[in-house]
């Protein structure tokens, strides 16, 4: 199948390129780079740097790559700078998603799989883990802007029969995270304690997050090519991990001798989430194959090989 991916030279729509050019998709890859890297892009891919807020470059993208499918991951995903530039981050993720949609009408593009999260749009949960139906309560113009695209699917698929599947993503980790993005507790962590510095928690470390492996991440993704059409489909492993037990794992793995520095907690920032998969499980077939202990495993071996690279 011809796939583009939008945010392939990022953390997750990179592992999600390299996996389905493995599978034998011919794959393109638009990205601006702003937060993505070429070294993450995979060899075999078309790139094409552009800006999807920027409808003419999105227009040409489409017509030199003319793609089937659409992964739709580029996005301003840095929960703090939302609520810095509020505006900034409306423009790439509304605008340049409404730009996406209005090409994959006009180029009869078979579906589409948007990358929405459930880490920031539920808000502050009542009760857990918080499964499709939890209500709709963001408190970050990011966890907004991410659910508004849920809305202009619904409506494209009503008003123009564009096919799509929504996965809500959990807190992912793994090789090439972003420290920005919704996980990068576990990158800084990593990068740090490698290094033979203290991490820094922030709060008490009692406040958790559904941390799923990027691995698992980009096998919903390949699910979803086929399957899910119309749904909303939560990807969470159904556990809290505190801050302070990704310490304490990552402690486990590397013997390190460090200690944790304790400072303030940081306004604007959820306490609990954590989020079901059942519906995953019986409409995708997905299952997260990766417990946290797995994933991390992995996520160190990345960094270790990064650390010695610079070296
Ligand atoms: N990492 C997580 O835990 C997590 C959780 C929930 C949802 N998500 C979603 O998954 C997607 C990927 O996130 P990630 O963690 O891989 O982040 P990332 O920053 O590594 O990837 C995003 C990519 O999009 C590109 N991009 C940003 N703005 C762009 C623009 N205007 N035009 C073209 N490209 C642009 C960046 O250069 C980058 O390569 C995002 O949509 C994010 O909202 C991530």
């Amino acid at each position: 199948m011809k796939i583009l991916i939008t945010g392939g030279a990022g953390f997750i729509g990179s592992n999600v390129a390299d996996r389905m050019i493995a599978e034998g998709h011919e794959m393109s890859i638009v990205d601006d780079l702003s937060t993505g890297f070429e070294e993450n892009l995979p060899e075999k891919a078309a790139f094409y740097r552009a800006d999807i807020s920027d409808g003419n470059a999105i227009k040409a993208v489409f017509e030199t790559a003319q793609p089937e499918v659409v992964i739709h991951h580029a996005a301003q995903m840095d929960v703090r700078r939302s609520t810095q530039e509020p505006v900034f981050d409306a423009t790439v993720n509304i605008i340049g998603s409404i730009l996406l949609l209005e090409e994959c009408v006009r180029m009869k593009v078979k579906k589409v799989i948007y990358a929405s999260t459930g880490g920031a749009v539920y808000g502050e949960t009542q009760y857990l883990p918080a499964d499709e139906n939890h209500p709709i309560n963001p408190i970050s113009q990011y966890g907004i802007s991410k659910h508004t695209v849920e809305h202009y699917l619904y409506l494209y698929g009503y008003n123009y029969g564009l096919k799509y599947t929504i996965l809500r993503y959990p807190n992912v980790y793994g090789p090439r995270q972003n420290p920005h993005g919704e996980a990068g507790v576990v990158a800084i962590f990593s990068e740090r304690m490698l290094d033979g510095k203290s991490p820094t928690i922030f709060g008490d470390g009692s406040q958790s997050r559904d941390y799923t492996f990027v691995g698992d991440i980009v096998e919903a993704n390949l699910l979803a090519l086929e399957r899910g059409e119309g749904g909303i489909y939560n990807l969470g492993t159904g556990v809290e991990t505190s801050v302070q037990q990704i310490f304490d794992t990552l402690e486990a793995i590397l013997k390190s001798g460090l200690k944790p520095i304790y400072a303030p907690a940081r306004l604007g920032e959820i306490q609990r989430i954590c989020l079901t998969n059942e519906k995953a499980g019986k409409e995708l077939g997905w299952q997260p194959a990766h417990t946290f202990s797995q994933g991390l495993e992995k996520t160190v071996a990345f960094y270790k090989e990064k650390l010695s690279r610079r070296l």
